[in-house]
């Protein structure tokens, strides 16, 4: 995997040991955290990884270096599953410089007690490794406040941290030419398809609420003619980087395309019924769709389709006279994220008195949703004939 040109060396590492990122997001295929050298007359590091890979980490670092040092750390991002190991670094190559910016160095003396020896860059400036440039571009809350990107300019290559990345261990090469993702065989040249959900459930767990600033740090860097993009997460794209590119844009922009989320989370069946009939008849007039059972599953796999469809459809029981939690917890979790821009529509069952249909529609009227039903609010048992999902599945066909 090393050598992603004859400057630039990949020593990150694949981590296939966690099963849930953050504590809420799960890893079917793992996740990479990515970490660059850049070699000239002086060596540059780029970020680090998580703190459990140091021994494979440094194995890296030195199989690349040989006996030459690190000069700088450019710090990109402070999340600990990039900075984690910085101690480590000033350990090792105790004159290293580590360079951040303003918003960088206090959250490294309060993560890690370094003061000493570290620089704060502004927008736009640079440093010299010898031939090769790095400039350095603020790019606040995306998606945390210290985060900035590094520009590569003699090869045109973009150190974006977080940005574009994904989701999803790397098989085989790092760069998108020969990547595939780890568990799953199309790998020939389809790399972006191969990680397109993964790289959109990212998006839409980790940086989803950040819309406007990505928005932003991609206007900022339009400019730059990018022949390489190497984030944190995921491949090292060159040959797919307008998809990339397209997907970031898309997502921040909150557009969805055609389709429906439907959520839905049940105690006795009569709502998981409803939400079944429904995508039942989706199928039926051949509309695009996804359904998640929020009871079961994980409500990572919701959010990344609230993001990729344009019309969301939930269905909760109530519950203490309330919205049943685990749908709560998803309206709750879009709202969080500023989600714009969908068809909305909502429906469950009650014993003795309905709420849960009402205060779903409020809370997707706080996000500007089109609400294209009053809601399909049924006493008890299921039947067709309280909760006409055809007649709902006509109005989303209307709307789409
Ligand atoms: Fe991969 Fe925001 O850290």
């Amino acid at each position: 995997m090393g050598s992603i040109s004859e400057k630039i060396r990949y020593v990150g590492v694949n981590d296939l040991k966690k099963v849930i990122f953050e504590g809420m997001w799960p890893l079917p295929f793992g996740v990479s955290y990515n970490s660059y050298l850049v070699m000239d007359e002086k060596v540059a590091l780029v970020d680090t990884v998580e703190a459990d890979f140091a021994a494979v980490f440094m194995e890296n670092l030195r199989r690349e270096l040989g006996d030459r040092k690190v000069d700088y750390l450019i710090v990109n991002h402070m999340e600990p599953d990039h900075s984690s190991l910085i101690s480590l670094i000033r350990e090792t190559w105790p004159d290293v410089r580590i360079v951040g910016n303003a918003k960088t160095l206090p959250m490294i003396k309060g993560y890690y007690g370094i003061s000493d020896n570290v620089a704060a860059v502004k927008e736009g400036e640079s440093i010299s490794l010898g031939e090769s440039t790095l400039t350095f571009y603020m790019a606040p809350m995306v998606h945390w406040p210290e985060t900035m990107v590094t520009w590569f300019n003699e090869e045109k290559t973009l150190f974006s941290g977080d940005a574009f990345g994904t989701f999803g261990a790397v098989d085989g090469d790092i760069t998108d030419s020969g990547a595939g993702l780890l568990g799953c065989s199309d790998s020939a040249g389809n790399t972006f398809e191969a990680f397109n959900e993964e790289m959109v459930r990212y998006y839409s767990n980790i940086v989803g609420k950040y819309g406007q600033t990505v928005q932003a740090a991609m206007k900022k860097l339009s400019s730059l003619d990018i022949k390489r993009i190497c984030s944190t997460h995921g491949p090292v794209w060159e040959r797919h980087i307008p998809e990339v590119l397209s997907c970031y844009d898309r997502l921040s922009r909150y557009e969805g395309e055609k389709g429906v989320c439907i959520v839905y989370a049940s105690m006795y069946g009569n709502t998981a019924r409803a939400a079944k009939a429904l995508s039942a008849a989706l199928t039926e007039r051949g509309v695009a769709h996804s359904i998640h059972n929020l009871c079961t599953g994980n409500v990572s796999y919701a959010y990344r389709d609230a993001f990729r469809y344009n019309t969301i459809i939930a269905g909760a029981p109530t519950y203490n006279n309330d919205i049943f939690p685990p749908v709560y917890n998803f309206m709750y979790g879009i709202s969080a994220r500023l989600l714009k821009n969908r068809h909305f529509a909502s429906f469950g069952s009650f014993t003795w008195a309905g709420a849960s249909v009402k205060l779903m529609n409020e809370m997707a009227a706080k996000l500007g949703f089109d609400i294209i039903s009053e809601g399909l609010s049924f006493p008890q048992a299921y039947s067709p004939d309280k909760c006409d999902m055809s007649a709902l599945a006509d109005r989303i066909v209307s709307v789409l």
